[in-house]
């Protein structure tokens, strides 16, 4: 399938190197089930009906080797293609979408490190950029109360204040835009930057927010966690062998 104004492109930032997982390679290499984390991720996506085209960002010295990944493994006959990343996500984001043709007009950002979101995520959230929406995100309620606190590394960190947990959302990928918003987001960051005067975001939606965007979330999904430190691969792996067991994925 062509990339057309009709269907989504999405953008798989893939470049970090997932020092929080521990020695290796980079994360979105790692092995999960035989397969890489970013692997999985492009067939979630692909999977999707909504999506037509995926942009990878890979490390800046991989993309010969993401490129012969991506073609041994069967990728739904999507259009897959692959971009040098940044040295920051936001970084790797923007030059994935400036790779994205210029009729696509809805474009969706999901991280390699998030191999196991369900196809139902990934429509929902394209969905509602069609209907209407500028930014939507993915999004589940907490397990845990939250803190804020004043940053001590190493040492007692003095409460500030606990935020309601009923009014707080932990913020999934794939999160997704109005092109033109997302380009208009990245392209301001990038020159406000220069000033050094803006604390990096996390995410995507974090750029429209602070521009004055407005942002919906959307239900997300347990199993639409992302692989950030060994523990968490251990939890894909026993995702991974359930849905084996059970529908032979
Ligand atoms: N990412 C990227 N380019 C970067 C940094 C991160 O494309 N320069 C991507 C990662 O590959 C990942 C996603 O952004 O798919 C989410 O980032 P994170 O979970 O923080 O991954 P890493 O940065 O690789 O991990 P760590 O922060 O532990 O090093
Ligand atoms: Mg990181």
């Amino acid at each position: 399938m062509n990339a057309t104004a009709a269907v989504a492109a999405a953008v798989v930032p893939a470049a970090g190197r997932g020092e929080r997982l521990g020695p290796g390679a980079p994360k979105a290499l790692r092995d999960l089930g035989g397969v890489p984390l970013l692997v999985h991720a492009v067939r979630a996506l692909a999977r999707s009906r909504a999506v037509g085209l995926v942009v990878v960002a890979a490390p800046a010295d991989g993309v010969a080797e993401v490129v012969g990944l991506l073609d041994s493994h069967g990728l739904d006959g999507k259009d897959v293609r692959v971009v040098a990343g940044g040295a920051t996500r936001q970084e790797s984001v923007r030059l994935g979408l400036a790779a994205i043709p210029a009729e696509v007009e809805v474009v969706l950002v999901h991280d390699a490190a998030r191999p196991l979101v369900p196809v139902e995520v990934v429509d929902a959230v394209a969905a509602a950029v069609r209907a209407g929406a500028e930014a939507v995100v993915p999004a589940v309620p907490l397990a845990d109360t939250v803190k804020r606190v004043e940053p001590n590394p190493g040492g007692p960190e003095p409460v500030l204040d606990t935020p309601d947990r009923a009014t707080l959302r932990a913020v999934q990928t794939p999160q997704g835009f109005r092109r033109d918003t997302l380009a208009a987001v990245h392209a301001r960051a990038l020159t406000e930057e220069t000033g050094g005067a803006l604390p990096p975001v996390t995410d995507d939606a974090g750029l429209v927010e602070r521009f004055g965007g407005r942002v919906v979330v959307v239900p997300g999904h347990e199993e639409a966690f992302k692989v950030t430190r060994p523990l968490d691969l251990v939890l894909a792996e026993a995702v991974l062998a359930r849905r084996r067991a059970s529908d032979g994925f």
